[in-house]
């Protein structure tokens, strides 16, 4: 689709325009600033460089906003956004480039997505991008498991959450101003394991609602920039939208000029 994406694939990031194998990314362990250097535990000092963090507090106010179900404000460094969006950045261009997704009934969402591991279309998931240009889309990368591992670990504060949870797919989802989530279920996964969320760039009104309906009740959080949100156990499935983007409150420092990245690592419970 040849639609502009503004703040994200037409915006040249501070570390280039590196692919999402980059070795910055990939491998190692213990940097402050690195992808596979974030957080692991459960103390409260030490885990990355307070200059690296925007928000050492926010990070501290981890809660559980319904059973299974937290929001850790502030646990990716800004240094760890940015590789994120120039990875992001890097499938947003292929091998399946980012797109509007249509839906059944001729509607196009606003928001823009391209998928990592497995392709989602609605309601099914595939290796091939068969409602983009049929590419096979690109493999999902280790490093990323390790990062939903310890997004676990440190979501549920048990050093054994993340044990065996191997994400094999991510939607990564890019807003504009105004684009917007409706309320839905993610449900064509055949696993209970958690979804693990993490976003960049603008803050959003995150709704988390209920497993039953798309309506009350609901509870409406800020996720900010660097925030991280584990939906698992009795709430894996359910009802979750975006109601609205807050433009302009991002920091560029993030790699993002604009908009609102958001990243959903599941695990699809398919083979092949
Ligand atoms: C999603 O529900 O797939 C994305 C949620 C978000 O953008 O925070
Ligand atoms: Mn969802």
């Amino acid at each position: 689709m040849s639609t502009p994406l503004p703040g994200f694939e037409d915006f040249e990031g501070p570390a280039g325009a590196e692919g999402p194998g980059r070795p910055g990314v990939s491998g190692g362990h213990g940097g402050s600033d690195r992808l596979d250097g974030a957080v692991d535990s459960g103390e409260s000092g030490g885990r990355h460089s307070p200059a690296d963090d925007q928000s050492p507090d926010r990070h501290d106010s981890r809660r559980e906003i319904a059973p299974g179900a937290v929001h850790v404000p502030g646990w990716l460094t800004v240094a760890q956004q940015r590789e994120l969006v120039t990875a992001c950045r890097g499938w947003a261009r292929g091998p399946a480039p980012i797109r509007h997704t249509r839906l059944p009934r001729g509607g196009v969402m606003s928001v823009q997505t391209v998928c990592i591991g497995w392709h989602w279309q609605p309601y099914a998931y595939t290796r091939t991008a068969d409602d983009v240009n049929g590419a096979r889309v690109a493999e999902f990368p280790v490093w990323m498991v390790d990062l939903g591992r310890r997004a676990l670990v440190e979501a549920y504060q048990d050093s054994a959450a993340g044990d065996g949870y191997t994400p094999d797919t991510a939607l990564i989802n890019f807003y504009d101003d105004q684009a917007k989530l409706g309320m839905h279920q993610d449900k064509e996964e055949r696993s209970g394991a958690p979804v693990v969320s993490l976003s960049i760039g603008d803050t959003c009104v995150f709704r988390f609602g209920n497993t039953e309906t798309r309506t009350k009740p609901y509870t409406d959080i800020e996720l900010a920039s660097g925030d991280l949100f584990v939906f698992g156990g009795p709430s894996r499935f359910a009802y979750h939208g975006v109601p609205k983007v807050r433009p302009g409150t991002g920091d560029p420092a993030s790699g993002l000029a604009g908009g609102r990245l958001n990243i959903t690592m599941r695990v699809t419970g398919l083979d092949g």
